[in-house]
C-alpha cells in the first residue's frame, strides 16, 4: 500500500518505521522534522508513574507499549534505561500523593515497593533531603531525540504531501481539517541540565505540592520537567514556569545548585478530551489518526505503530482508541 505519514515526530516516524518493515511504500511529510513535541520530551517510558484514578485504560496501553520498547530499543541501536522510577515526596503531604499512586497500581498488580527514607537514600544518595518514597521497577527511559535520529534514517522524509492510497495524521497539536478541534495544546517547559551527580534512574516526585521529574542521560545529561498549562499562546519558556520547576527539584536534590543549565524548551501537548489518544480510522475515507497522545507520545509510539499497521492490514482496531468517537459532531 502506498501510506503518507504526516507528521515526523516520534510517532509518526514509529509508524512509518513499521510499515516499512512490513513492506509498504511509506512516504513521511514534515517540513521541521522532530522539531515538535518529541524534541521536548524527556522520554520516560512511565505507564505507572504517571497515570491515576479513571486511566486505566492507559495503564493498560502503556504497559504494553512499554513491552514493545526493549525490542525497538536494540533495533533502532538507541539506549534504553531500565532502572526504573523513584517516586518521593519532599513533606508528608507529598508522601501521601506516593501512597495513593502505589494503592493505585499494586490494586491493578503492577509492583510498587514502598521506601522509607533510608530506602530512597540507598538507591540515590542524592535525595538527601525526601520523606520517603516507592520503587517502580518495570518503568525505563530513552532519549526521544537519539529515537528520531534513528528513525529518521530509516524511513524517506519530504516537505510537502505527494498524495497516497492511505494518509496517517500524526502531526501533534496541529491537526489539518478537519480534526483540528479534536486536540489542545497542554504547554510544558522543561530544563536540561549537565551534573557530575545524577540520579541512576528517572525520579518523579512532589516537593510541597509541585510536581517534577528528573529523567537522567548517558554522559552527565539530566532532563528536569515540566510544567503543564493549557493556553493558546505560542510555547515558550517562561521564568515563572523555570523558577517553579528549579524550587521544586531543588527541593528534593540539593546538587541541583552545581549543575550547568543547559537548554530550556516548551512545546504543546497534544490533548485529547477524554485523555486517551486518537489512534485508527477517522471516518474520512483513507484518513487514519495517530494523534492526541499528550503525556504519553513517546511510550505508546510502539503500540501506535503496531495498531495502525495492523488496521490497515486487517481491519483490527483497539475500541478505545478508536477516533471516531471524537468525530461525532465534528462534520
Ligand atoms: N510525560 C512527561 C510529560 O508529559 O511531561
Amino acid at each position: 500500500m502506498r501510506v503518507e505519514v504526516l507528521g515526523a515526530g516520534i510517532v509518526g516516524l514509529t509508524v512509518a518505521d513499521e510499515l516499512v518493515r512490513r513492506g509498504h511504500d511509506v512516504t513521511v511529510v514534515d517540513p521541521r522534522p522532530a522539531l515538535g513535541a518529541s524534541y521536548a520530551a524527556a522520554g520516560m517510558l512511565s505507564p505507572t508513574a504517571e497515570v491515576w484514578y479513571g486511566e486505566e485504560d492507559l495503564l493498560r496501553l502503556g504497559s504494553a507499549s512499554l513491552r514493545m520498547w526493549p525490542e525497538l530499543a536494540r533495533r533502532l541501536g538507541v539506549e534504553l534505561r531500565q532502572h526504573g522510577t523513584l517516586l518521593v515526596g519532599y513533606d508528608a503531604g507529598d508522601l501521601q500523593q506516593v501512597d495513593r499512586q502505589v494503592e493505585l497500581l499494586t490494586r491493578h498488580g503492577h509492583d510498587a515497593q514502598l521506601l522509607d527514607r533510608a530506602g530512597v537514600r540507598d538507591r540515590e544518595p542524592a535525595l538527601a533531603r525526601v520523606t520517603g518514597g516507592a520503587l517502580l521497577p518495570e518503568e525505563a527511559s530513552v532519549d526521544p531525540r537519539a529515537v528520531c535520529d534513528a528513525l529518521l534514517a530509516r524511513v524517506p522524509l519530504v516537505g510537502v504531501p505527494r498524495g497516497a492510497d492511505v494518509t496517517v495524521v500524526a502531526t501533534g497539536t496541529s491537526l489539518p481539517p478537519p480534526f483540528s478541534g479534536l486536540v489542545t495544546g497542554v504547554r510544558g517547559e522543561i530544563l536540561r541540565l549537565r551534573t557530575d551527580d545524577p540520579p541512576l534512574r528517572t525520579v518523579r516526585g512532589w516537593a510541597a505540592g509541585e510536581p517534577v521529574y528528573l529523567v537522567p542521560r548517558g554522559g552527565g545529561g539530566l532532563v528536569l520537567g515540566a510544567t503543564s498549562e493549557r493556553h493558546d499562546g505560542p510555547p515558550v519558556v517562561t521564568a515563572g514556569g523555570a523558577l517553579r520547576l528549579l524550587a521544586a527539584a531543588r527541593q528534593l536534590w540539593p546538587a541541583l545548585d552545581r549543575a550547568e543549565l543547559v537548554e530550556g524548551t516548551a512545546r504543546d501537548r497534544p490533548a485529547t478530551a477524554d485523555g486517551l489518544p486518537l489512534v485508527g480510522p477517522s471516518g474520512v475515507d483513507g484518513v487514519l489518526l495517530a494523534a492526541g497522545h499528550h503525556r504519553h507520545g513517546v511510550l505508546l509510539a510502539p503500540l501506535t505503530a503496531r495498531l495502525v499497521a495492523d488496521h490497515l492490514e486487517d481491519g483490527h482496531l483497539e475500541p478505545v482508541l478508536d477516533p471516531r468517537r471524537a468525530m461525532e459532531g465534528v462534520r
